[in-house]
């Protein structure tokens, strides 16, 4: 199966004009380009080969729920991917297993496919808690899937390993994947973030077992992005 590739801006950039020129320095195949949601429609005019993808989204579909944003509403802008249950969510704005289990369900009714994001602090790594946390992360966060898991794919990535320059060690992933497998009771793509590089890449995606990668900081410049994708299709 092709790896896919996940460019997560963040907050960043600050302006349009710097996110249409990322979107534009971005646009190959196997990429999902996730801006910030006012830069959607604007990055999404850039895009003839990346994918459109969103960093969140709510459970409901209208309501009264005050800065909230709908799938409904993300896939009428030509979104087809969305990231789910990132740790800063889960760190800075306290969204639970529970939560995200909702999203996620209904991402998949919507025709969103979820990128569900799981993955142990660095406390939870030293205290060998590692496994218990991911698949408790696994099983609740799939537990309101109705179907089949075929419309999912996750990304392990490791607290410690996000922004810090401090990437895992691929053997160790290559573990997580299969653990996160069994905990899905089914094949899922696992992706690997946390780190990702130019320079790291190929030890993570030359592994059969790893979807792909889930990319932060190395997604803000357009030449970094482009070649973990080129790394990428080295081993389709
Ligand atoms: P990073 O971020 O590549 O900057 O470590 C990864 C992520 O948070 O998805």
């Amino acid at each position: 199966m092709a790896k896919l590739i996940i460019a997560n801006w963040k907050l960043n950039p600050a302006t349009a004009g710097e996110a249409k020129a990322l979107a534009k320095a971005s646009d190959v195949d196997g990429l999902v380009v996730c801006p910030p949601f006012p830069f959607l429609e604007e990055v999404k005019d850039k895009l003839t080969h990346a994918a459109l993808g969103a960093q969140d989204m709510f459970w409901e579909e209208s309501g009264a729920y005050t800065g909230e944003v709908s799938g409904a509403q993300l896939y009428g802008l030509g979104v087809t991917h969305v990231i789910l249950g990132h740790s800063e969510r889960r760190q800075n704005l306290g969204e639970t297993d529970e939560m995200v289990a909702k999203k996620i369900a209904v991402a998949i009714e919507i025709g969103l496919t979820p990128i569900l994001c799981v993955g142990e602090t660095k406390e939870e790594h030293d205290a060998g808690q590692a496994v218990e946390v991911v698949k408790r992360e696994i099983q609740i966060g799939l537990s309101k899937v109705k179907n089949d898991l075929s419309e999912v794919t996750v990304a392990y990535e490791p607290i410690w390993a996000i922004g810090t320059g401090i990437p895992d060690n691929p053997d160790n992933t290559v573990t997580m994947v299969q653990l996160i497998q069994e905990a899905a009771g089914a094949k899922v793509p696992v992706l690997y973030g946390g780190s990702v590089k130019p320079g790291n890449a190929e030890a993570f995606l030359s592994r059969a077992e790893i979807g792909g990668a889930l990319v932060g900081g190395a997604s803000l410049r357009g030449e970094d992005i482009t070649q973990i994708v080129a790394i990428a299709k080295k081993y389709r």
